[in-house]
This record gives structure tokens, sequence and C-alpha cells, in this order.
């Protein structure tokens, strides 16, 4: 049966194919293929994360099909605190500035990652010992970074990654000095420095039941304080093979009985070995023959795991329509994407639905499928 649908999968994907460059003049490969963001058009957004060269403008071919499939971006770095506000006094613009000039220009929509994350902090911050003074510099960034983009991005990721795997609070920088109301303070000062802007929470594995519990306990206290918090982001970092569609389904329906919007953020799909799983950037492992087993092309089999596993994602997004607002990639091509440098250094990874040409994947007919075979 699985196989019968794979074939349907290509089938359909050869004859979208077929269609488009029968009927349009191609300009670029990426012209003759669907558009993932039109097809999703009446469901919700597709993003892309986008890196530093590609906000500057210098991946030309990435631009093309960023510009042809997505309609939402993430700056993957640019607006992390250590970049943005490299010291007390002194804040680097310029890149969110061009993202923004990028999105207006192609109709792509915003989303600002992140004001409040215990990684990629600037030296300085990390050096605060006084409570008040750490106080001051959560302060000021907020408020001067969600002022800046006042009425320029679509939404914030307000606080990311707040939580331990079994829902307490992950012991950083903020709740040692500023305690657990820090969660609530930021989404306060981001609502006032960006009243049209909307404010997400963003963690990975809260899809899990006890981190979810502890994501419905954050969400609650946010709520019961009377501040506006607008929707969570599940980040999606998952293994093929392995996705966790119950609990997904079920993250899906405890989150949005709170009133929030849900989105999945950071979606990619490992295939290479790992131990755990998550996105703790912390954690990192020793590279070697055996944890890079594809370094020159990914095994057919492995190919139809990945477009599968996506293709029961996306029927599970479109069976909740009305609850899942967003969809946002890791990266652009699996080239690009992160998981090319860790947990493990120097592999070659296959997460997402474009390959390092540029060309879609099977996994990617698979998810222009599930919107035909849902026919809405
Ligand atoms: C990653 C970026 O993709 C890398 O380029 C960077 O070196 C580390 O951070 N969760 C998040 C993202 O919220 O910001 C992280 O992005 C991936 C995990």
């Amino acid at each position: 049966m699985k196989q019968i649908n794979y074939l349907v999968i290509v089938f359909i994907g050869a004859t979208l194919l077929c269609n488009c460059s029968a009927g349009k003049k191609t300009t670029s490969p990426a012209a003759s293929i669907p558009s993932l963001k039109d097809v999703f058009k009446n469901d919700f957004a597709i993003g892309t994360a986008l890196n530093t060269a590609q906000i500057e403008g210098k991946d030309p071919k990435a631009a093309a099909l960023v510009e042809q499939q997505f309609n939402m971006a993430t700056p993957e770095n640019i607006m992390k605190a250590e970049v943005i506000h490299p010291e007390w006094n002194r804040y680097n613009f310029e890149p969110g500035d061009q993202l923004v000039s990028y999105g207006e220009k192609n109709k792509i929509r915003i989303n600002a990652h992140t004001l409040i994350w215990h990684s990629q902090l600037p030296a300085f911050a990390r050096q605060i010992q006084s409570a008040d003074s750490f106080r001051l510099f959560f302060q000021q960034h907020i408020s001067t970074v969600a002022g800046h983009y006042r009425g320029k991005v679509f939404s914030w990721d307000v606080v990311n990654e707040a939580l331990n795997e079994d829902g307490t609070m992950r012991k950083s920088v903020f709740l040692n000095k500023l305690g657990e109301g820090f969660v609530t303070e930021a989404f306060r000062m981001a609502a006032a420095a960006s009243p049209g802007t909307e404010l997400y929470y963003n963690d990975y594995n809260n899809e899990q039941p006890a981190k979810r519990a502890g994501c419905i306990r954050l969400i609650k206290m946010i709520q019961a304080a009377g501040v506006r918090i607008d929707g969570v982001g599940i980040q999606g970092h998952w293994h093929a093979g392995k996705v966790p569609l119950q609990d997904i389904e079920q993250s899906i329906i405890e989150y949005s009985a709170l009133g929030l919007k849900v989105m999945f953020t950071e979606l990619d799909l490992e295939v290479l070995p790992r131990d755990f799983q998550g996105a703790d950037v912390s954690q990192q492992m020793k590279n070697s023959p055996a944890m890079n087993p594809y370094p020159n092309a990914l095994p057919d089999s492995v190919q139809q795991l990945l477009a599968r596993d996506y293709s029961s994602l996306f029927k599970l997004f479109l069976k909740y329509r009305e609850n899942v607002t967003r969809v946002t990639f890791w990266g652009v091509n699996d080239g690009q994407s992160w998981l090319n440098g860790w947990p493990v250094p120097g592999r070659t990874n296959y997460p997402l639905l474009f390959d390092r040409e540029f060309k879609p994947k099977p996994a990617f007919y698979s998810v222009i499928a599930t919107k035909q075979a849902s026919a809405n």
C-alpha cells in the first residue's frame, strides 16, 4: 500500500513538472515546479530560514527559489542578541533592515527570531554580575530591538527554549538572574514596544508530553497576568522514521485550546545517526565515517522514508489547518542546513525538501500531493 502511495506521489510530481514546463516559459529550473506557498495559500503560510549570505543578496539561486516558494522568512542568526546587540550601547540593525526591505519587495513576511534566548548571547551580557544590571540589559534589549522593528516585522519569537525536557524551567542566565517571571515580562515589554506584532513562545520537543505540560503552564502564567501571547512555535527538528505524529496532534489540540495559533517554526528531518532527540545547540558529537554514512548521495530507501514522513506531517497540518498558521523549514536547501554542522561537524545531511542543486526532492512532491489528496 505504502509502495503504491509513493508511486502515486512520484506520478503526480512528474505530471506537474510536465504540465508546467509544457505550458509556461521557463526562465530558471525553479520556474517549472509547483509553489508551496501557492499550493497551501488557503491553509497556512510557508516559511524558510534565511542565512546571512541570503539576506545580504549574495545567493541568487537561493533567492529565485525563495521568492517562488515561500511567503514567510525567519532570519537564521542575524536577529539573535550576539549579532544585533553586540555591546551595551551598540546595536547592529543593518542586516535586519536589509531583510525587512527584501521581504517588502517580495511579499515575504518576516518572523523575527529571537528576543530572549540563553544561547548566542553577546559576551558582555554573559559577564553581567548584578541582577539589577542584567534586568537593565533585558529591558533595553527588548524595547530597543522590538521597538526598532515595530510595524516592520509580522511576528517575534519573544522567548526561545526556556524549558527543560521534563517541563521545568531551564537553568539559564535569565532564570538565575530574574526568576521565572522573566517570561511574562518579556512578552509584556515586547507587546509595549511593538503593539501590532504577533508574539510567540518557541521551543523544541514541546510536543513531548512533559515539556508540553511545562509549556502550557508558562502560557497560562502569561495569560493569567493579562499579557498578550499570540502563538506557540514547535520547532520541529525531528528524525526521519521517528516523527512523533501522535504527540504533535495532541499538542496542536492542547495549544489551540488555549486560544493560541500553532506554528511549526524550524522544520527539518534528520536522516543521519544521532543518539539524542531535540535541538539543544550545546550538545556536540564527534565525526567518524559511521556518523556520516551518505557523503555522496542519499540512498533511495531513505529518500522514500523522508518523503513518507513529510507527507504524514503535512496531512496532519492540513487536518488542523484552522489552527496551524505557519510551517517554516529551517533552511532553503540541504547544502545550507545547519544539520551539516550540528551536532556533528562536517557531515552531509539531507533534511529538507530541496537538494544541493536547489532541485525538489521526492519529499517536495509528497508534500504537494497531500494537498491534492485533501481536495479543499
Ligand atoms: C541555529 C542556526 O541554524 C545555526 O546557524 C547557529 O549556529 C545555531 O543556531 N533552535 C533555534 C535556532 O531556535 O535559532 C537554532 O539555529 C537551531 C535550534
